[in-house]
């Protein structure tokens, strides 16, 4: 635990670092927050966050978290943060990326004396605002219990792996199962709906017995009325299959669903479906069955609220 409260800069606030960086304000941290777009970052000015107009401004702050999209995302706005002469003592890295991209980014920190946890997550932007977001961390074991209070604020706790870049293929390996099992879902629903059960009917079974889960619950809502609205793009979750395949590759290790499945959500993007929910692979899994769906139009709950 740091003795003195420390001043957080935050890069990037797109729908889960908006949601992030809010809890923290709200929490009562001290936040300058730079996006990109910076329309979209004025909102968290009134849980008492501050906006900065240029990245480098954060390179002053203790300890700087990013949240982007991509290991090439995450290189740019690294790259600018330590354009000057200020540097963070800590960075925290939370998006989803490479095994590689990460090593490559703590090679770049260790030879600035920057210290570095990797710090992935597991929840999409409601699940934040519940409270219920999970981070896997890897670094050094001083860098996570210095991190962790702040960690606390965002969510119902964090996993400490190991050292290096251990989180980010735990979090591969949890964004593969998040695919595959999606694709299932929409396979036995669709199934089920074929042979005449309601979907809401199907899913309050799923969702109480021993396989449901807190993802089974918080899709069902999208699921029984189809409601699209994206929580995270088709494109995002192929780039998650894709490293998953690349170090299913480098450690020889056969993925024959992961690959079905990245195939599934490419021909999802294929046919036009890359602005809603990843939850889509529903419609395309009907259409392939000879069914079109529509809402049931049923009050069904989430499992956050
Ligand atoms: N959504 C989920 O459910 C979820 C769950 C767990 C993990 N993740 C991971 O979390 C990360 C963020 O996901 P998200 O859903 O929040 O994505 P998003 O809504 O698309 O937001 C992406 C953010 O990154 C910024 N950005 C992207 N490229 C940039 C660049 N080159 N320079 C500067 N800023 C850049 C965007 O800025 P602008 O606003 O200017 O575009 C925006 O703030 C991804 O790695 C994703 O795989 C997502």
């Amino acid at each position: 635990m740091p003795t003195k409260k420390q001043t957080i800069g935050w890069i990037g606030a797109g729908r889960m670092g908006y949601e992030m960086a809010g809890r923290l304000a709200k929490g009562g941290a001290d936040v300058l927050v730079w996006n990109r777009t910076k329309e979209k970052a004025e909102p968290l000015k009134k849980y008492g966050a501050k906006l900065a107009d240029k990245l480098p401004e954060l390179a002053a702050r203790d300890i700087v978290f990013c949240m982007v999209s991509t290991w090439k995302d995450v290189k740019e706005v690294v790259g600018k943060l330590l354009d000057g002469k200020a540097k963070p003592q800590m960075l925290i890295e939370c998006s989803s990326i490479s095994l590689e991209g990460s090593a490559e980014l703590r090679g770049m920190l260790d030879g600035k004396g920057i210290q570095y946890l990797a710090a992935p997550v597991s929840g999409n932007a409601k699940v934040i605002k519940a409270g219920k977001l999970s981070f896997v961390c890897s670094g050094p074991g001083d860098a996570y219990m210095r991190a962790k209070p702040y960690l606390d604020m965002m969510g119902k706790g964090s996993s400490y792996v190991g050292e290096g870049e251990l989180s980010r293929i735990v979090k591969i390996c949890h964004n593969v199962l998040l695919g595959v099992l999606t694709q299932s879902l929409a396979e036995v629903t669709v199934l089920a709906q074929k042979a005449g059960v309601p979907r809401h009917a199907f899913l309050d079974f799923i969702n109480q017995s021993v396989v449901g889960s807190m993802f089974t619950r918080y899709k069902t809502p999208a699921f029984v009325n189809l409601d699209f609205k994206v929580t995270f793009t088709p494109q995002l979750l192929r780039k998650d299959l894709d490293l998953g395949l690349d170090a299913g590759r480098r450690f020889e290790v056969p993925m024959p669903l992961a690959s079905a499945t990245r195939d599934l959500i490419q021909s999802m993007i294929g046919q036009g479906w890359s602005e809603q929910d990843f939850a889509t692979l529903l419609l395309q899994q009907a259409e392939a069955s000879g069914i079109r769906l529509k809402s049931e139009n049923k009050e069904v709950g989430d499992g956050l609220s």
